[in-house]
């Protein structure tokens, strides 16, 4: 089982980027701690992040061949980008959106999810443990319709 973890913009600054909303673990942590826990599960999974909105809407055209899912933290993407939106619903694949913040109670403009409703689940709020609660949803769905 194959699956991509997408971060989306400024994620790559997790660690600095408002340590009160996102906390202190940088995404390079995010990613070791992913890997050991797809390890553990048996999964294979690699890593993609960006701050460009078309680099994203590749790399997920491109998954279609060599993903069997994706987690995905659009970043601010998610209340903006119709294309990322339609890449999903081009890809055809299980696609799980996630976010470190509960955008719920935030300011109105985190309100509206383009991913949503594309998505096959969404986690909000759970710190950095979303990523794992999204990676175990994914992967035990995946195992159900195998
Ligand atoms: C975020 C929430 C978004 O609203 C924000 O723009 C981000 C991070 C989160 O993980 O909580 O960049 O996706």
């Amino acid at each position: 089982m194959k699956i991509l973890i997408i971060h989306g913009p400024n994620l790559n600054m997790l660690g600095k980027r408002e340590p009160d909303i996102y906390g202190a673990t940088t995404l390079q942590e995010i990613n070791n701690s992913l890997a050991e826990k797809a390890e553990e599960w048996g999964v294979d999974i690699s890593f993609f992040q960006s701050n460009s909105e078309g680099e994203i809407v590749s790399t997920i055209q491109e998954s279609m061949s060599n993903s069997d899912g994706i987690v995905i933290n659009p970043g601010a993407y998610t209340h903006t980008s119709v294309a990322i939106r339609d890449a999903i619903l081009s890809c055809g694949l299980p696609v799980v959106e996630v976010h470190i913040s509960n955008v719920h109670k935030r300011e109105d403009f985190r309100q509206k999810s383009f991913i949503s409703g594309v998505a096959l689940g969404v986690i909000s709020g759970f710190g950095i443990n979303s990523y794992f609660l999204g990676l175990s949803g994914l992967v035990d769905y995946l195992k159900e319709k195998s």
